[in-house]
């Protein structure tokens, strides 16, 4: 039998390269090796958007369209939204209920979130149990690995605690413990070499159009010791350059040499990494967005990771002494 994988994305804004080289790629190339479950976590954006939900539900859209476009495959995959599914809420009760306060308090992403993010309020009942609710979404699949970044990592950890602590308290062996699979991929730096993020507006999204793409790449910042044409380039330090390699590694090996050897001036890299940007921006603004594939790949989804939730859920409530 293959092994299960859920991961799951949060429809706060659009996708970007960022998102396509640290997630998306890894997702599609997970498909041929394990069952996998992509989620919309859209329980977890309203938490931290919840005072302005309006654009969740058009975000969980193009989210999937751009899953779709990247080549999740619909026939293969189970795609669904989280709030269709309300088991995920049943499971998050009974974990709230065993998860010891001081686990959840410890957890960095929380106490970091509270400080770092800005114009919300995030000191909510609710937020505090962001990472007992992705536990949840990942132990009511039974999934044995979950692809995420680096940041998650403490969230899984969490998730193999209560696993433990579920199995002791019931001694019910319902739940594996899920492994992470860390992306291999370096973070790809925005257009002013931080973190590409959306909170820093420094992103190009998946649907973005040529112009915009033009524009953003032309931002870019290139190396810093090359002042004139004419002093040789230090691709290796060089964002534009990385961009090449990442996105056009067939091209990546001329483009660091002309670029060594002063024949590539950085204006003209950018210039041709913007059309190679456009090329593949192209698949994902053709995506489909409002139409009914969506909402019937969504109605599918639902109704597939159903049947999984509801078959967990009595096993869970038998073992809690429910039923
Ligand atoms: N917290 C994840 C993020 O921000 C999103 C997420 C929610 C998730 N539920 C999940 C990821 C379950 C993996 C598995 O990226």
């Amino acid at each position: 039998m293959r092994q299960r994988v859920l991961s799951g994305m949060r429809p706060t804004g659009p996708l970007h390269l960022g998102h396509l080289v640290g997630a998306l790629k890894n997702w599609v190339l997970l498909q041929e090796q394990y069952d996998c479950f992509f989620m919309v976590a859209d329980w977890h954006a309203l938490m931290s958007e919840y005072e302005h939900p309006e654009a969740i539900a058009r975000n969980t859209r193009q989210m999937v369209a751009d899953w779709i476009a990247a080549g999740i495959d619909p026939r293969r995959s189970v795609i669904f939204r989280q709030s269709d599914v309300p088991e995920h809420l049943e499971l998050y009760m009974v974990l709230s209920i065993l998860a010891p306060l001081g686990w959840v308090e410890r957890v960095p992403t929380y106490k970091e979130q509270l400080r770092e993010v800005t114009g919300r309020d995030l000191a909510t009942y609710g937020f505090l149990g962001y990472p007992v609710l992705q536990a949840a979404d990942i132990l009511l699949y039974k999934a044995n690995a979950v692809p995420v970044g680096e940041d998650q990592i403490p969230h899984l950890e969490l998730t193999r605690e209560i696993v433990r602590r579920f199995k002791f308290l019931y001694q019910a062996d319902i739940f594996p413990e899920p492994k992470p699979l860390l992306t291999k991929e370096a973070k790809l730096l925005g257009i002013d070499g931080r973190k590409m993020s959306k909170s820093y507006d420094n992103f190009i999204a998946l649907s973005e159009g040529p112009d915009e793409i033009r524009k953003k790449t032309q931002k870019m910042f290139t190396d810093p010791k090359r002042i004139k044409m004419t002093d040789p380039g230090h691709p290796e330090t060089c964002n534009v350059c990385h961009y090449w390699e990442v996105f056009v590694p067939e091209q990546a090996p001329k483009v660091w040499e002309e670029c060594r050897t002063s024949k590539r001036g950085c204006t003209q890299n950018k210039q041709e990494l913007a059309e190679a940007l456009i090329r593949i921006a192209e698949k994902f603004r053709s995506s489909p967005v409002d139409s009914n594939p969506v909402d019937k790949i969504l109605a599918e989804g639902a109704e597939r990771a159903t049947k999984v939730a509801r078959a967990t859920m009595q096993e869970v409530k038998k073992a809690v002494g429910l039923s």
